[in-house]
C-alpha cells in the first residue's frame, strides 16, 4: 500500500528532556500551523511482539564468517543496537531440510532416513546451523533479544510424499497424504523439538516454532505444501510433543507463513474449525501474492513474518518517487500492517545478503569478497519503530487533526510512550502531542527522532511545555518518533 500522507510515530518517556536546542532541519522551512496528535492511553489495541528479519539460506554466514571483527560488530550493531542500529527484537531462522550445504541450502539435522518413522533418528548437529546459531547467540547475549523464531521450510525429503525437501509435496500422515514409508508426523514433531533442544543447549531459547513456510507455493527450493486442515492435524501432534519435552513454557507454535494474507486467513479459519487455534502462539503470513486487506481474526497475535521488494534494483534511498524499495515506503508498510491490519510482529526478509542478486531482498548488502557493506535506508525506517516500540508494548489510541500526518502510539511495559508520525507530504508539519486516558502519563521528558532523505533516526527537536503538551515537527516525507518518558519511569528504557 502506498500512502499519500505522513506517518508519525511518537513516544513518551520520563527522562531528561531531549536537546530542544538542537538545530532543526532546513526542511522545516515551510512551516504550517501545528495540528494536535491526541494519544488516548485508555483505548488499547494489540500487544506488540516486535520487529525483525531473517538470515535464512546461509545469509547469517556473511556476519558469522566476517573476518574483519570490527565490521562484524558493526553489522550486529546495525541490526540489534537500540542506540546506533535498528534495535530489532525478533530473529527468524530457517530450520534446514537439505542433506547438504550446496549453493545456499540450509542443511538439516537429520540428513539420512533412519529406516522408517519409528526407527531411532540419527541427528547430526553441526553447531553452526548455517551461521544462524552464532548470530542468534550474539542477539541474545549482547543485545538482549528474547524472541527467536525457528521456521522450517520443509520436513526432510524422506518424510514427505514426494521424497525430497524441494518442490512441494506433503508431510506423510496428514489427511490426504499417505505414504508407503509410513506416518511421519510424530517423527517430524520429534525432529523439530530436537532442533529446539540443540539451540537451548547452546544458550538460545527458541520461542516460536514454525513447521511450514509458504505452504501455498511449490518451488525448486525447500518447500512443503499444506492446507489448514492438514496444518491443524500436525499442530495436534506437535503441541503435545512440545509439552512432553517440558518446553511448553519456552516455545509455542506458529502457522503458516502463507504467501498471501488471504490464504493465511483461510488456513487460520480451518485451524480454528479443527479446534487447534488454542495451540498457536502466533499466526504468521507473508504478503507476496496478496497483501493485507484487514485483520486476520483470531485469538493469537498476527505477524507479517516476511516481505521485501523482490523486483527493484538495489536501492538505498529514503524517498525519490515512492518506489517499493525506498525507506519511506517501508515506514508506511509497517504503519499499514500495525494500524490497519492488527499486526503484532513485522519482519523483513533478509537482514543481509550478497550483492548478487542486486535486489532489495536485504536491508544491508554485504560483499564478503571485499569485507564491505552498504546499508539501505529501509533499515532506518524499521529503526524508527523497533527502537521505541518494544516487545510487550500495547498500541493505544492516536488521532490527529489536519495536515495529513499518520500517527500510531504505543505504551511500553516500562511506562514509556512512543508516538510515531509519518509524513508523506512535501513540507514539514508542526505538531503538538497530548496524552490522555488510561490514568494519563505525566511526561517528564520527551525525545524525538527522525529519518528522512538525509537523516537516519537522528535526534530532532521536541519540547515539553509546562502543561505537558509536547511540541515538535514532522519533517517532509519522514518518519518521526516522539519518545515520552513518564515522571515515574526515571528514564528507564
Ligand atoms: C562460511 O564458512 C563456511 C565454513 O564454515 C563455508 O562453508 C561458507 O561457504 C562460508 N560462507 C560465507 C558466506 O562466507
Ligand atoms: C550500542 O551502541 C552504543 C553506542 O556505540 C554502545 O555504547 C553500546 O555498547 C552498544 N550496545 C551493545 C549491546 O553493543
Ligand atoms: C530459557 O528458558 C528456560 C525455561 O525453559 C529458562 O529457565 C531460561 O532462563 C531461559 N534462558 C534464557 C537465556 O532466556
Ligand atoms: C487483534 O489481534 C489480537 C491478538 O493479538 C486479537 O485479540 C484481537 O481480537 C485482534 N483484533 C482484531 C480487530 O482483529
Ligand atoms: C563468500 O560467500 C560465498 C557464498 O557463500 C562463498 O562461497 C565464498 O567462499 C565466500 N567468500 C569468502 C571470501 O568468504
Ligand atoms: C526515523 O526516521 C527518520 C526519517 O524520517 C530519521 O531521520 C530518523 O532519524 C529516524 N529516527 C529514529 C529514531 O529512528
Amino acid at each position: 500500500m502506498r500512502f499519500t500522507n505522513a506517518v508519525l510515530v511518537a513516544a513518551a518517556t520520563g527522562s531528561a528532556a531531549a536537546a530542544p536546542d538542537q538545530p532543526t532541519s532546513p526542511q522545516l522551512g515551510a512551516r504550517q500551523a501545528a495540528s494536535t496528535i491526541t494519544v488516548d492511553l485508555g483505548k488499547t489495541y494489540q500487544r506488540m511482539d516486535g520487529f525483525g528479519f531473517s538470515l535464512a539460506f546461509q545469509r547469517a554466514n556473511l556476519i558469522t564468517n566476517m573476518s574483519d571483527k570490527i565490521k562484524q560488530r558493526e553489522l550486529l550493531d546495525l541490526l540489534f543496537n537500540r542506540t546506533t542500529g535498528a534495535g530489532f527484537s525478533i530473529v527468524r531462522n530457517g530450520i534446514g531440510s537439505t542433506p547438504n550445504s550446496n549453493s545456499d541450502y540450509m542443511n538439516t539435522i537429520a540428513p539420512t532416513n533412519p529406516g522408517g518413522p519409528k526407527a531411532e533418528p540419527k541427528y547430526q548437529w553441526d553447531g553452526k546451523d548455517s551461521g544462524q546459531l552464532w548470530v542468534s547467540q550474539q542477539a541474545v547475549n549482547l543485545y538482549g533479544v528474547k524472541t527467536i523464531y525457528a521456521n522450517a521450510w520443509s520436513a526432510p525429503g524422506y518424510m514427505k510424499t514426494n521424497g525430497r525437501d524441494t518442490n512441494g509435496g506433503n508431510l506423510c500422515g496428514v489427511p490426504g497424504a499417505s505414504c508407503s514409508s509410513g506416518d511421519w508426523r510424530q517423527a517430524y514433531a520429534n525432529y523439530l523439538v530436537a532442533y529446539v533442544r540443540f539451540y537451548a543447549e547452546a544458550g538460545v531459547n527458541v520461542t516460536h516454532l514454525g513447521f511450514l513456510n509458504e505452504p501455498d507455493y511449490s518451488t525448486s527450493y525447500a518447500s512443503m505444501q499444506s492446507n489448514g486442515n492438514q496444518a491443524a492435524d500436525f499442530i495436534k501432534v506437535l503441541s503435545p510433543t512440545i509439552e512432553a519435552a517440558g518446553l511448553g513454557a519456552q516455545v509455542g507454535i506458529t502457522c503458516c507463513d502463507s504467501m498471501s494474507w488471504s490464504n493465511q486467513g483461510s488456513m487460520a479459519g480451518q485451524i480454528r474449525s479443527a479446534g487447534a487455534e488454542g495451540m498457536l502462539k502466533a499466526v504468521t503470513s507473508h504478503t507476496y501474492s496478496g497483501g493485507a486487506g484487514g485483520a486476520i481474526s483470531g485469538r493469537a497475535p498476527v505477524w507479517m513474518s516476511e516481505q521485501c521488494d523482490l523486483n527493484g534494483q538495489w536501492s538505498t534511498g529514503w524517498y525519490s518517487n515512492g518506489g517499493a524499495g525506498e525507506g519511506l515506503t517501508w515506514a508506511n508498510n509497517i504503519y499499514s500492517a500495525v494500524v490497519n491490519n492488527n499486526v503484532s510482529g513485522y519482519l523483513y526478509w533478509e537482514g543481509v545478503q550478497w550483492p548478487n542478486p542486486n535486489t532489495n531482498e536485504k536491508l544491508i548488502r554485504v560483499d564478503n569478497s571485499t569485507n564491505s557493506y552498504e546499508v539501505a535506508r529501509r533499515l532506518w525506517a524499521f529503526a524508527n519503530w523497533s527502537r521505541y516500540v518494544r516487545p510487550g508494548a500495547v498500541r493505544v489510541g492516536a488521532s490527529v487533526g489536519g495536515n495529513g500526518v499518520r500517527t500510531a502510539a504505543f505504551r511500553n511495559e516500562d511506562g514509556t510512550v512512543a508516538v510515531i508520525a509519518i509524513s508523506s507530504g512535501g513540507s514539514a508539519a508542526n505538531v503538538n502531542v497530548q496524552i490522555s486516558g488510561g490514568g494519563g502519563v505525566k511526561a517528564a521528558a520527551v525525545q524525538a527522532f527522525v529519518s528522512d532523505n538525509t537523516r537516519n533516526c537522528a535526534a530532532t527537536a521536541a519540547t515539553l511545555g509546562d502543561d505537558g503538551t509536547i511540541s515538535g515537527s514532522v519533517a517532509a516525507r519522514s518518519i518521526t518518533t516522539f519518545f515520552i518518558l513518564p515522571a515515574a519511569a526515571g528514564g528507564a528504557r
